[in-house]
């Protein structure tokens, strides 16, 4: 079970860090990020990890017509330009703190839907609502427990359409050592850890890229049904 102290020391830290400084929090390239800076950093984001790939991410679709989920959207750096491209876009976060500042960063698009989440499930989420794709960037490398990670991995099953894709990033550096204590540094995931949980969750795990290293890139695509969660029924 999900230590309940974790979740809020979870909450409390990343609203911490968005009072403090949410922009550096959220992409500490620079400290006083422009707002014309900060959202084409969100811009690069898509046309790296989304635009290179939208072979998988749009499957024949017209990306117009995708609702989209993004996990830990902070302060809606990525979610604007997402909201760009695809026809709907749904994000949750933690931090009620940053869940504000991405509301005010996507004030402009009636397309885009922020949530504060309870920062390990999508019970949020408006009830019976599917996507067609989802996304999570340099949000799973914060957070300190495998647990938490591979819930939010059979609830985006929950909530993905059959056949779509869930692409995450999560830190793939085996050497770095976290704990629950420490909200900034996530737990590291190996890639046979990667493929096990994929299969566990009901997920066809596609393809890997940077297994080793901290940016490393997950295409899970929604193939089968889940096993029962370890302390389930
Ligand atoms: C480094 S920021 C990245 C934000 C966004 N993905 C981006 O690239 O602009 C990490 C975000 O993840 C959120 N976060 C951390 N742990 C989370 C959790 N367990 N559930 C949901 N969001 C979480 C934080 O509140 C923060 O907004």
């Amino acid at each position: 079970m999900v230590d309940p102290k974790l979740l809020k020391k979870m909450q409390e830290d990343w609203d911490e860090r968005a009072r403090l400084n949410a922009r550096y929090f959220v992409n500490t390239a620079r400290a006083d990020w422009t707002d014309e800076e900060f959202y084409r950093s969100g811009e690069q984001t898509v046309a790296e990890e989304i635009l290179t790939d939208m072979i998988n991410i749009c499957q024949g679709k017209d990306p117009k017509q995708m609702r989209v989920l993004e996990i830990g959207c902070g302060a809606g750096r990525v979610t604007r330009a997402l909201a760009r491209l695809f026809g709907e876009v749904h994000g949750v976060d933690v931090s009620g703190e940053m869940v504000a500042l991405a509301r005010e960063a996507l004030k402009d698009f009636p397309n885009a839907f922020v949530y504060q989440n309870n920062g390990m499930d999508l019970s949020v989420l408006p009830p019976g609502l599917l996507f067609d794709f989802a996304f999570s960037s340099i949000v799973f490398q914060h957070i300190p427990s495998r647990e938490i990670i591979e819930n939010y991995v059979r609830e985006v099953h929950r909530v993905l359409r059959p056949g779509a894709l869930f692409k995450f990033q999560v830190q793939g550096d085996t050497r770095v050592q976290s704990s629950p204590d420490d909200t900034w540094v996530g737990v590291p995931i190996s890639e046979q850890e990667a493929v096990e949980m994929a299969l566990r969750c009901g997920f066809e795990p596609r393809y890997r890229h940077g297994a080793g290293q901290q940016y490393f890139w997950l295409w899970f695509f929604k193939t089968g049904d889940p096993q029962p969660a370890l302390g389930g029924d």
